[in-house]
């Protein structure tokens, strides 16, 4: 059995994907609201809108471009989601990371996501970087419902160790050369798009939450499901609700991480570059 057999949606993608590029990424990544830029950095790009891919759903969101970029970082092969597809804008668990499976595919062994988030655990502000330790999925979906492919991964992927530890380490060690402030924690994925209420985010803080989002957690399962190693890192772009006096928006959201943008920049450079093999 292969892929166009086994899940035909992903391998007509993929034939579409190849009849237009000779790129075969090592490093994947995912950048999230006002975190795009960073793909406009790399080295002999190309860029595919995710209309051209055919299965590919698009992102409605502003700050969310839609295209698929390859190209290179340094040394290393890499694509980017620029704009990431949400479980709130209607799609499928299954959609939300048809992007993510279809990097594996290409052959993408390492992820990098990021995401704005808001910071729940109390020193946090607005503008740090978080690196996710660890993620609870309080989605209420799952990307692995429904029949499973073994070709992509096993049936219960194990998700002890969703963000590898080298990563992390490695991550943390290119912060602190940089000298770029990281923090770490846990990372509460939610379904949005409404944000949290003030109840909400003490129930998050009680279960250990740190940082809240509308994303990623999805996109990690379905890599590590696949057998490749993520790393996550949160741009913490607000208080969560009832830890200041002002409402939030997605304005303020995409503006706070279009300031540290540059920075998070830097360090996903550092930490591409200098890439364990
Ligand atoms: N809650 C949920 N998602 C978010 C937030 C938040 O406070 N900030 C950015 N994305």
């Amino acid at each position: 059995m292969d892929l166009a057999d086994s899940s035909p949606s992903l391998g007509r993608a993929l034939e579409t994907l190849r009849a237009k590029t000779q790129k075969a990424p090592e490093i994947a990544l995912v950048l999230g609201s006002g975190l795009g830029a960073f793909a406009d950095t790399f080295v002999d790009a190309q860029s595919i809108p995710y209309t051209q891919i055919p299965g590919m759903p698009g992102s409605t969101v502003p700050g969310h471009a839609g295209r698929l970029v390859f190209g290179r970082i340094g040394a290393r092969r890499v694509v980017a989601m620029q704009g990431r597809v949400h479980l709130y804008e209607g799609h499928d668990a299954s959609a939300a990371v048809f992007g993510v499976r279809l990097m594996r595919l290409l052959g993408a062994h390492t992820f990098v996501v990021s995401n704005a988030a808001g910071g729940i655990r109390a020193g946090m502000r607005a503008g740090d970087l978080m690196l996710i330790d660890d993620h609870l999925n309080l989605t209420g979906h799952n990307c692995l419902r429904g029949p499973n492919d073994p070709l992509l991964g096993p049936r219960f992927p194990d998700m002890s160790e969703v963000y590898a530890r080298e990563l992390r380490e490695h991550a943390q060690g290119c912060a602190q050369r940089l000298g770029v402030t990281l923090t770490h924690g846990v990372y509460a994925g939610m379904l949005g798009p409404s944000y949290e209420t003030p109840a909400e985010i003490r129930m998050l803080r009680t279960l250990g939450a740190d940082a809240v989002g509308m994303s990623t957690v999805l996109e990690t399962i379905a890599a590590r499901h696949m057998q490749a190693r993520c790393l996550g890192i949160s741009c913490i772009t607000n208080l969560a609700a009832g830890m200041s006096q002002s409402a939030l928006s997605h304005d303020e959201v995409q503006d706070v991480a279009r300031a540290v943008a540059d920075e998070l920049s830097r360090l996903l450079h550092a930490v591409i570059t200098e890439l364990p093999e």
